[in-house]
């Protein structure tokens, strides 16, 4: 175990038990607030999903919510610049220290430049040294089970327990298992819109899993299997890279 000069235990020895950075790529529907829920589960790391973040900012009516709600209501991408500061603060808290989880960001090949210069200027300084860039892992479903997944997709409002009216249903028609609350349906997950999100990730988001590719940080996994199999596919993926790694 490694100490630094101010006699802070390092980063490399921390995430070896953690995880490090992950993030799960893949289109909407793929299944990454749901595999993400199972990480958090299993390593004990938090999930930061930009999606959620968003959508409480616009539920509050910040001034960032007013801006981000116009693109989230026609499918599209909310610009890179508006993200960049919730990212940050987010990657400051001190939970995040032994790993996390991103879930949704990086979504455009700007994004991903940004992250990983975030990461090594600032995230990883003299009292967290063990330097480690995302592990990216996709996810990858093809485009009828995309739209049967967002068409029939239920959210728990209370505990945010994701189903599927037609894949992973409630065993109470529309309330949850766990609290009995009523689910409610996703804002953005209207066809019209669901059509405009698919198109921005074949356009914008794509070029991201090339830029990962390209540094030999990608691995992909087969997200048409049941929730348990993939889940299995990606914890086997994050003990090789945990092997691998640093
Ligand atoms: P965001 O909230 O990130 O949505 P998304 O990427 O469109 O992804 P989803 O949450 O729809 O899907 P998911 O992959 O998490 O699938 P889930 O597990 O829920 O973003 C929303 C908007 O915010 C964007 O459109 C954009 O405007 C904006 N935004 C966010 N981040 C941004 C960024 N970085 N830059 C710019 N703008 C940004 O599963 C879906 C359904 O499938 C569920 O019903 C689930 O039960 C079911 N399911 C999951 N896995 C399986 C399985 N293996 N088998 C069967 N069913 C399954």
């Amino acid at each position: 175990m490694g100490v630094g000069d101010d006699g802070a235990i390092l980063m490399a020895e921390d995430t070896a038990r953690g995880t490090g950075p992950i993030v799960l790529l893949g289109p909407p529907g793929a299944g990454k607030g749901t595999q993400a829920k199972r990480i958090v589960e299993e390593c004990g790391v938090p999930q930061i999903s930009t999606g959620d973040l968003l959508r409480s900012h616009v539920k509050n009516e910040t001034e960032l919510g007013r801006l981000a709600k116009e693109f989230m209501g026609r499918g599209e991408l909310v610009p890179d610049q508006l993200l960049y500061d919730i990212v940050a603060e987010r990657l400051r808290a001190p939970d995040c220290e032994r790993g996390f989880i991103l879930d949704g960001f990086p979504r455009t090949a700007a994004q991903a430049g940004w992250l990983d210069a975030f990461l090594e200027h600032e995230f990883f300084d003299r009292s967290r040294p063990g330097k480690c860039l995302p592990f990216v892992i996709r996810i990858d479903v093809d485009y009828n089970e995309l739209w049967l997944r967002l068409t029939g997709r239920r959210t728990c409002p209370l505990c945010g327990r994701i189903y599927n009216v037609h894949l992973q249903p409630p065993r109470v028609d529309e309330l949850c298992d766990l609290d009995g609350s009523q689910l409610v349906t996703r804002n953005d997950d209207r066809e019209e819109v669901i059509r405009e999100r698919l198109l921005a990730y074949e356009q914008q988001t794509r070029p991201v899993a090339e830029y990962y590719q390209q540094k030999g940080r990608l691995v992909s996994v087969d997200g048409s299997l049941p929730v348990d199999q993939v889940a299995e596919q990606i914890f086997h993926a994050i003990e090789r890279h945990a092997r691998d790694r640093c």
